[in-house]
């Protein structure tokens, strides 16, 4: 199984109503963030303040990760072929994870990983090059987004460094503990 530690991934939500989703969809870009993606692409709605809201904690809790909102998603998924990523699709209905994990890994490519939010559009399905089940059960977006990229990233993400951070949470038994950085 090749290292997947190089590969970069971004986060394609599809599916985002400004307002209704504004909250769980943020929670996609943050845990995108803090489990090792690169980024997240709202697709198809201008979402300012939920931009506004990731780029302030990447800011402040270092980067790099990049967000963006209103690119239509089947151009997002062109432009992401052209460059020779791959797709993953997160959905009940694909096949479970631990199967093809390896798979994914051997492809030793950058990923797409696509998340919804209502209903998908069946051509999603056709389009992933893997419509993967974080199991076949219907959980949150935000739920299958973390356990794919915790296996994907293979349980890492405690090591993972940000850079350029004005402040960092210093670990605590107990109470609330933030570092000022030198800049
Ligand atoms: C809350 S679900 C709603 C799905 C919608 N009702 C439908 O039938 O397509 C939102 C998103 O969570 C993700 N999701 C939900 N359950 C999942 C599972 N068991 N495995 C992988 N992804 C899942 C999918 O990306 C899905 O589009």
């Amino acid at each position: 199984m090749n290292s997947p530690t190089l590969a970069r991934i971004f986060i394609l939500r599809i599916g985002h109503r400004v307002f209704r989703d504004s909250r769980v969809t943020t929670h996609v870009c943050l845990t995108a963030r803090a489990l090792g993606a690169d980024g997240v692409i709202i697709a198809d709605r201008e979402d300012k303040v939920v931009e506004s809201t990731i780029r302030d904690v990447t800011n402040r809790f270092g980067g790099p990760f990049e967000v963006e909102s209103g690119k239509p998603w089947k151009h997002a998924v062109r432009d992401w072929r052209a460059m020779g990523g791959r797709i993953v699709h997160l959905t009940a209905y694909g096949l479970p994870l631990p199967k093809k994990l390896s798979e994914i890994h051997d492809a030793d490519a950058d990923l797409l990983v696509i998340v919804g939010s209502e209903k998908m559009p069946g051509e999603i399905f056709k389009i992933a090059d893997w419509n993967i089940s974080v199991t076949n059960q219907p959980m949150s977006e935000v739920a299958a987004l973390a356990i794919f990229l915790d296996w994907f990233r293979q349980h890492r993400e405690f090591d993972r460094e940000f850079s350029k951070a004005q402040v960092q949470i210093v670990p605590s038994k107990s109470g609330k503990e933030i570092q000022q950085l030198p800049r």
